[in-house]
């Protein structure tokens, strides 16, 4: 058996340790909106935590992948207080894993990677065409310290989108897998 000491390992391998083992992960594929402007990412740092109210997580790191710039998601949420989460059905995986790229703020992953919008409810940034199942959110809260490089986000689901069969991908380590039954 071996034991790690989480204390005494760089954050990359608590990374490496922590999702490559607790699988599988959602993946949140989060619009928000700042000034007209659509942004795009996926987030797998992702779960439901509470029916009530109705609340699900998910920790955004604050900066961009070595800027000392924050993450367009994380800012946008916090001006708005707004997000639509879609959830990735199995067909989406390759565009969805493209939008983690980082792209200079102002420029838009819709645009970049041809991907269509589809305003459902005026109150809330657009959900991705072709994602079966999306949560209409507000900022419920976040928790934060300093010492946090990455900050969990409380988002309350207002309203839930719905649209026929739902396949959906998990995140596992660096990869994706399919789900499948097990026989009871
Ligand atoms: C499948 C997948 C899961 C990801 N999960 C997270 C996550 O949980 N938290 C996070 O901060 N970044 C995560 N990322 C990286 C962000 O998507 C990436 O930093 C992105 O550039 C942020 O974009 P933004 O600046 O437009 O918000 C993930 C990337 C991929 C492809």
């Amino acid at each position: 058996m071996k034991v790690v000491d989480f204390n005494k390992i760089e954050s990359k391998e608590r990374y490496k340790l922590m999702a490559g083992n607790i699988i599988p992960r959602p993946v949140a594929w989060i619009v928000t909106e700042n000034n007209g402007i659509i942004n795009i990412a996926p987030f797998s740092y992702f779960t439901g935590v509470s029916s009530k109210p109705p609340l699900l997580m998910v920790s955004i790191g604050r900066n961009k992948k070595g800027l000392d710039e924050p993450k367009d998601t994380f800012k946008n949420i916090k001006k708005t207080e707004k997000a639509s989460v879609c959830l990735v059905p199995l067909e989406m995986v390759e565009i969805m894993d493209k939008t983690g790229e980082v792209l200079p703020a102002g420029e838009s992953e819709a645009e970049k990677f041809g991907i269509e919008l589809e305003r459902i409810d005026e109150n809330f940034p657009p959900v991705i065409k072709g994602c079966k199942r999306a949560f209409l959110t507000t900022l419920y809260g976040t928790f934060e310290n300093e010492e946090m490089a990455t900050v969990p986000f409380f988002l309350k689901i207002e309203k839930m989108i719905m649209d026929g069969e739902f396949e959906p991908v998990a995140r596992v380590g660096k990869g994706y897998a399919k789900l499948c039954d097990i026989e009871k």
